[in-house]
């Protein structure tokens, strides 16, 4: 397990919508380089990167045409090599992203594949065997290429998927797990693995990482399997770096699988999702970090509790501000509501991810879709830097997605200037956060005080007590410990063994008994 990532706060950048430093109206690398002492001043001492590879950008990037090349659009193999020199002088690490399970359908190994005539990459991707036979239950393309044979569709149309094999295999076409097609494809994603963190990089964010053995078993034991396989590569190879999957299922993922963290995705009720993205209940939003207090923190912790004990030992579940693919917070959220779920994110266990602009209250735009984001386009719109054109984001007249034209849009200048802004908040937590050991990812944590629908939640990290309370109503609770606080947002008070915690307020405490 890398020591690293027990203090590690990390950061996503969505490149294309981050800085651009040569004015073509995208987000580069030198972008991303000239903003690094930005993200290491929010207290971040990770990145992760979205795919930065060539590519015909139908998905975002996540449609890799060649895993080793920087797509020209970002730079060059130099500029990731300063990237990483200067990250790593810095004291920060990087993780790129890796999309093991389809490629575009332009990277050079499906133009192959798709040949009438057998070769080297013919079983790289899923094929039936006749122009006229499909794959029940699963999307496929039939009809387009020289090759008799429908192949396999891992997510969009231009993204065929990887041939890893199938556990429950019942018809002629399917590769066993083990056959020497499936191997080689395993053996070729390692080998890209390999490059890049011979290159430079920390690891990896593993994209669909559990959509890799076809009909697999409802414990995912094949794919895991094959993250097994991977991890002990790693552990023999390169036993700093660090993989975090695309899984949401922490005891397949980490317990199975071997990845040192799971993302906890935004699933519709799951524990996660009632804490900021509730919507869809009967009655309204009932989000917990919503002041209108129809949440419930039992909605959370019946589901988050038993993974987190289940896989503490092996690694960790890391919850985020938002990702790529998910609504930001702000579209729902205040900015006081923010800076008390920032309050949780950064005092809870695991490993802790923020989503670029989440730290200064981006909202969600409603923009048209650019390069497959559809409705996901909306929270991809780049950096407010400034007030400056394009919110200092790039001198183009013509930037690929436009920034918020609300005269209230959020910018990391106004949010520097104002005090007690969001931005400000973030950068207080995140170095109580570095401060005390306890707080980070492999502390202990109990539950001290949760009620179903009731307010605040109360947790103890060891001798640190934290207690939150996003409703719009004062709440009381006892406190038998002699504490002092360490931070708070609202005027908390304790007295008589008692927290006294207003409306919207937010505490961290440290038991002086330890
Ligand atoms: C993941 C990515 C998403 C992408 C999809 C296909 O969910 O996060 O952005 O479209 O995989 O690669």
């Amino acid at each position: 397990m890398p020591e690293w990532l027990k203090d590690a706060v990390f950061y996503e950048i969505y490149p294309q919508s981050f800085y651009d430093s040569d004015g073509d109206g995208i987000g580069d690398l030198q972008g991303i380089i000239q903003k690094l002492d930005y993200v290491r001043s929010l207290g971040c001492n990770a990145l992760w990167l979205n795919p930065v590879f060539d590519s015909p950008f139908l998905d975002g990037g996540y449609d890799v045409r060649d895993y080793r090349k920087i797509a020209e659009r970002y730079g060059t193999d130099e500029d990731m090599k300063q990237l990483l020199e200067r990250a790593h002088q810095m004291g920060m690490h990087v993780l790129l992203d890796l999309v093991p399970g389809h490629t575009s359908d332009q990277h050079p190994w499906f133009l192959e594949s798709s040949k009438a005539e057998e070769n080297e990459y013919s079983g790289r991707y899923i094929w039936t065997s006749h122009a006229f036979e499909g794959i029940a239950g699963h999307p496929y393309i039939s009809g387009m290429k020289e090759r008799a044979g429908a192949y396999m569709l891992n997510f969009f149309a231009s993204q065929p998927a990887l041939n890893y094999g199938w556990l429950n295999r019942t018809e002629s076409w399917m590769s066993a797990v083990d056959s020497p097609e499936a191997l080689a494809t395993r053996e070729a994603m390692k080998e890209v693995m390999r490059y890049w963190l011979e290159f430079g990089c920390d690891g990896f964010r593993v994209d669909m990482a559990d959509s890799l053995v076809k009909n697999d078993d409802e414990n995912k034991s094949a794919t895991a399997a094959i993250w097994r396989d991977i991890r002990n590569m790693l552990d023999r190879e390169y036993p700093e770096a660090a993989l975090v999957s695309e899984w949401s299922n922490p005891v397949q993922a980490v317990n199975g699988g071997g990845f040192h963290m799971d993302f906890y995705l935004d699933h519709h009720h799951n524990g996660y999702n009632t804490l900021l993205r509730d919507y869809e209940t009967e009655g309204g939003d009932h989000s917990f970090f919503l002041k209108e207090g129809r949440g419930d923190i039992m909605r959370f912790l019946n589901d988050w509790l038993p993974k987190y004990h289940a896989v503490r030992e092996n690694g960790y579940i890391s919850m985020f501000t938002c990702n790529h693919d998910t609504p930001r917070p702000a579209r729902t959220l205040s900015e006081r509501e923010m800076k008390l779920f920032y309050g949780f994110l950064l005092t809870m266990p695991g490993v802790p991810f923020f989503y670029y602009g989440d730290e200064i209250g981006m909202k969600y735009l409603d923009v048209r879709t650019k390069e497959g984001g559809y409705q996901r386009t909306g929270s991809r719109t780049p950096m407010q830097w400034d007030s400056s054109k394009n919110h200092g984001f790039s001198v183009s007249d013509n930037p690929y997605l436009p920034t918020d034209p609300a005269p209230s849009a959020p910018t990391v200048q106004d949010q520097l200037e104002k005090k007690d802004s969001l931005l400000h908040a973030v950068r207080d937590l995140t170095r109580i956060r570095h401060t005390y050991p306890r707080l980070q990812a492999d502390g202990p944590f109990e539950v001290l005080h949760a009620m179903p629908h009731q307010f605040p939640f109360v947790y103890a990290r060891g001798e640190m007590i934290i207690a939150v309370n996003p409703s719009g109503d004062t709440a009381e609770v006892p406190l038998e410990c002699d504490a002092e606080a360490v931070y708070m947002i609202g005027e908390c008070r304790i007295a008589g063994n008692r927290l006294r915690i207003p409306e919207q307020s937010f505490i961290i405490l440290q038991n002086k008994a330890g």
